[in-house]
């Protein structure tokens, strides 16, 4: 029960489309510009860098703010498996970024709110080698797309490996429960990417741009 009450609350925060919404505020609807996509890059595309950073920031910390809220809630009841409900609270947020009920199940790809997870989740060091990757593979490629699939690989690999290595303060027997979120939270984002996917197969993905842009 506690589970889902975890992604009940992560789903909750999720629904914070901070890209839509500081759309709406301009009275524009991102997910009718550029890629179509309530997310970081296509605000920074289509809006500016004012509304990408802003989007950010309010996608990646309504994440952190979800495992806050899941973690204080059981950290007394459930002490030996918060670092696993503090993933299902991460999950949840993601999951309300990417289909959120009142948009018609049309949000984000779950990015900068996986950030927030990784921020909350794994060691000091595994977040900057995934800050690192992210801003080495787009500063060479340009392609967001390429960064944000390399990230969500390796957050699966960290988790794998901070889990073996003792890092989660939790019982054994959720390990490989937490291990299974870090994987469904990959290939959720392979799924909200296929497009770019295919884009970058045949050579038309978009590149990072800042500004006022509205190309598909
Ligand atoms: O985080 C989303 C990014 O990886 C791709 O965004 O707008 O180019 O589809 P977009």
């Amino acid at each position: 029960m506690e589970r889902i009450i975890c992604v009940l609350i992560g789903y909750a925060f999720g629904l914070l489309q901070t890209g839509y919404i500081y759309g709406k505020l301009h009275h524009i609807d991102i997910r009718k510009l550029g890629s179509g996509n309530a997310g970081t890059t296509n605000a920074l595309r289509t809006l500016g860098w004012k509304a990408g950073l802003v989007t950010f920031l309010g996608d990646c910390f309504k994440c952190v703010a979800a495992v806050v809220v899941a973690t204080l809630l059981y950290r007394e009841s459930h002490t030996e498996m918060l670092p696993l409900l503090a993933m299902y609270a991460g999950a949840g947020a993601v999951l309300g970024h990417n289909y959120p009920f009142y948009l018609g199940f049309k949000g984000g790809k779950g990015i900068a709110a996986t950030a927030g997870l990784i921020i909350s989740t794994v060691n000091i060091w595994m977040v900057l080698i995934c800050l690192l990757v992210f801003i080495g593979v787009v500063a060479v490629t340009r392609y967001v797309s390429v960064g944000s699939l390399l990230v969500v690989a390796i957050y699966l690999a960290e988790v794998v490996i901070y889990g073996q290595m003792g890092g989660f303060a939790v019982a054994p027997e959720y390990l490989w429960e937490m291990y299974a979120i870090a994987a469904f939270l990959m290939v959720s984002a392979f799924i909200k990417h296929r497009q770019n996917i295919k884009r970058l197969l045949n050579g038309t993905e978009n590149k990072l741009s800042v500004g006022k842009r509205n190309h598909k």
